[in-house]
């Protein structure tokens, strides 16, 4: 056993059943690269990127991290490194490049999908499929505004998930409706920062509620029409970090701190996991928002309402949270609270990464796995958790072939957020998967190649994207084969 295995309280050693899932996740647009080949149709992503001043480094998704090309090779290093499962998710404008219902399918794309999930049966790693991580084909954004229009949007993105269970329902039995749909109101259409650049204050409310309603179909129609024969399970990924109060003896910032979270998570959560029996936004987002946020119908109550049995977590960090005096301004979107790396007694939130939101902090997600876990009382699938290290992207590059890339960093981020899963886990809380992200160094979006969260160093410069492993590749396979029962 390493030094790292070493440190881990011998009590937790076993305590994940023998079935539990672990891999790696990646999202289309950040590693597939080949934007233009067999057929692919552009994502609001790859119009974004082409704008100046958009992408910290000035760089597009157009080659990434040549996934596209690479997929075999990168399906046999999964394996090396002993992966379960692999969350990976589709480019709806690979297979249906205007993306509308009525708009034809791309069969190259299809192709792709279909070999890449045969392969990774072959090798024994379960696939599980994010049907939409951020990349709106752009045709239905200059259509109708994309996911400003309810009706139209949710009619599209039926028939694309209807085309994805016929097609690959009968290998695929792990469904993600959306990845992160709070990141994709709040950073697109409220900050600007992420595809398609909006700033308003109701944009950000019709998309989260467009993404709610339209998942409650997707779910829906997965259940009735398909999962019959398929005998698969459907949920959504939220994204969502730990808010702690700044002043932990302020009432102020504890409420501040719990509507973070409820801005945060509550936003999707309440509505699927029906609170107290009821599908509805969070009380204190109501009483900020007003009529901005929209209101759901008997009909959409209906489709949302437990529409998923499994909570989706993906998490990173912790902030402390302070509140803000006055009226919330009306741009505000986090519930009129002030997130800050130390708390009123100097107390820092954890150690540096390469990405200025990102800090190690173990200690906010063995909180978090449990607020989720006591609030809605449902499964927890982790489909999300990594980080970058800090100067690892200015660090030399690989020299030699087949070097491995030391990052004890990031294997320590894993050994002590494993732990305090790991701890939940025994506690109760009932825990059904993880997945780092991520796989592969890539393309993370508004900050371009700077900010690699990989087991995998790529080497960008290199015409084919040679790959590298890094020692905490192996270190997290031995971690899990401490926790794991045998
Ligand atoms: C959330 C997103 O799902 C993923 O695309 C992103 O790269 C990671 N977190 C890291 O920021």
């Amino acid at each position: 056993m390493s030094p790292q295995v070493l440190t881990f309280d011998p009590k937790l050693q076993g305590s994940l059943p023998s079935d539990f899932t672990w891999g790696y996740a990646t999202a289309a647009a950040q590693i597939e690269g080949a934007w233009e080949e067999d057929g692919r149709g552009p994502s609001i992503w790859d119009t974004f990127s082409c704008l100046p001043g958009k992408i910290r480094d000035g760089s597009t998704p157009s080659d990434a991290c040549n996934g596209y090309h690479l997929w075999k090779e990168d399906i046999a290093r999964m394996k090396e490194y002993g992966a379960r499962a692999y969350r990976f998710s589709l480019s709806w404008s690979r297979i249906i490049p205007l993306g509308g219902e009525a708009d034809p399918i791309n069969e190259a794309g299809v192709q792709f999908y279909s070999n890449l999930i045969d392969e990774l049966i072959r090798k024994e790693i379960t696939p599980w499929v994010t049907l939409y991580h951020w990349d709106l084909p752009q045709a239905l954004y200059e259509r109708y505004g994309g996911m400003l229009d309810k009706e139209r949007y949710t009619a599209d993105f039926l028939r694309y998930a209807r085309l994805c269970f016929e097609r690959f329902g009968d290998r695929v039995k792990h469904w993600i409706t959306y990845n992160e749909p709070g990141l994709t109101a709040r950073a697109g259409y409220a900050q600007g920062r992420n595809a398609p650049g909006h700033a308003s204050d109701t944009e950000p409310w019709i998309v989260g509620h467009t993404q709610l309603v339209s998942h409650g179909y997707v779910c829906e129609l997965y259940k009735g029409d398909f999962q019959p024969n398929q005998k698969g399970c459907i949920m959504i990924t939220l994204d969502g970090n730990w808010y702690e109060p700044w002043d932990e003896k302020d009432p102020r910032d504890v409420e501040a701190a719990e509507r973070a979270k409820e801005f945060e998570i509550g936003w999707f959560a309440d509505p699927v996991y029906g609170m107290d029996g009821e599908c509805d936004y969070p009380a204190s987002m109501r009483a900020q928002l007003g009529d901005r946020l929209p209101h759901f119908t008997e009909e959409e109550k209906r489709v949302v309402q437990g529409s998923s049995e499994v909570y989706g977590m993906n998490s990173y960090t912790a902030f402390y949270a302070r509140h803000l005096q006055g009226a919330p301004s009306r741009s505000d979107y986090r519930g009129n609270v002030e997130f800050l790396n130390e708390n009123c007694n100097g107390k820092p939130r954890g150690p540096e990464t390469d990405t200025h939101w990102l800090r190690m902090a173990p200690w906010g997600w063995a909180k978090l796995i449990r607020w989720i876990w006591a609030r809605y009382g449902v499964p927890i699938c982790i489909t999300e958790n990594g980080t970058t290290v800090q100067g690892e992207h200015e660090g030399p590059a690989p020299a030699a072939p087949g070097e491995i890339v030391e990052d004890p960093f990031r294997a320590e981020f894993f050994r002590a957020y494993l732990a305090e899963m790991a701890k939940a886990y025994q506690e109760g809380v009932v825990i059904k998967s993880y997945f780092a992200w991520s796989f592969l160094d890539n393309w993370e979006w508004a900050l371009g190649y700077t900010s690699r969260f990989g087991v995998t160093w790529v080497d960008y410069a290199s015409p084919q994207k040679t790959r590298y492993a890094k020692r905490s590749a192996f270190a997290l396979r031995e971690y899990f084969d401490f926790f794991i029962a045998q």
